[in-house]
């Protein structure tokens, strides 16, 4: 477990600056319809309280504050790259923390909704991490993730996991000059998808109402659960 914590902070820590431009140029820019989609299922409005899981260089949580939330919270194990989320984020609502998924220092019933946008699959306790989220969120709150699974059809499963497995960490190494990054990429999706039924997980860690969509092919999928 403390192997996965290590493997991924370094990672991240490493990748930081080229992380953002990879992730839209990789994703030919589908990634901001993903967010988009998450978040307009999740409902924020002014009255939520946000806690954005995972939040890396702050996408999600900067495209969340577009529903002017009354607070968000953006939470990584990656200082490098919350430093990145700093210089993006004009906000004043907000605030980034760095702090791992299985150690939540927030006090019960704290928020209204807890985000995490490809994020769960990099959790070295999911369990512990979902029962903690569980904690956290008000009765009545949602726990929104936005995960890549593979595609159900057979032959875009194929041509997709070509582009993942063999394009992708090529384009990833030449910009990042990281080879363990954009190999650890198309392994850990292929593997969480066979390893981990998330809609189970959720169940029992204690959510209900659980609403599973796939978005682009079956390529990505949103899953919001409610305490
Ligand atoms: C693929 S990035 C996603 C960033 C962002 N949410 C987005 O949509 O682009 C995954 C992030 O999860 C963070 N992370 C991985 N394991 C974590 C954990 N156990 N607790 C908190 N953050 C974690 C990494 O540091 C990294 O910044």
């Amino acid at each position: 477990m403390t192997e996965k914590r290590q493997q991924v902070k370094r990672i991240f820590d490493s990748i930081s600056g080229s992380y953002d431009f990879l992730n839209h140029f990789l994703s030919a820019g589908i990634d901001y319809y993903w967010r988009y989609k998450a978040l307009k299922m999740t409902g924020i409005n002014k009255y939520s309280s946000v806690l954005d899981i995972a939040s890396g260089t702050g996408d999600f949580a900067i495209a969340a504050c577009k529903y002017k939330p009354e607070n968000i919270f953006g939470a990584d194990l990656s200082a490098n790259m919350l430093k990145v989320f700093n210089s993006k984020a004009k906000w004043s609502i907000g605030k980034t923390v760095q702090m791992a998924c299985e150690f939540l220092p927030f006090k019960n019933n704290s928020f209204t909704n807890v985000t995490v946008a490809f994020g769960v699959r990099n959790f070295y306790d999911l369990k512990t991490s979902f029962s903690n989220i569980y904690r956290i969120i008000l009765p009545g709150g949602k726990f929104t993730i936005l995960e890549f699974k593979l595609p159900e059809n057979v032959f875009i499963r194929w041509v997709y996991l070509f582009y993942f497995q063999n394009i992708l960490p090529l384009l990833g190494r030449m910009v990042s000059k990281n080879k363990e990054a954009y190999t650890y990429l198309p392994d850990s999706v292929k593997k969480f998808y066979e390893e981990i039924n998330l809609p189970e997980l959720l169940k029992t860690s204690g959510f209900k109402s659980i609403v599973c969509k796939s978005l682009t092919f079956g390529i990505v999928q949103v899953i919001i659960a409610s305490k």
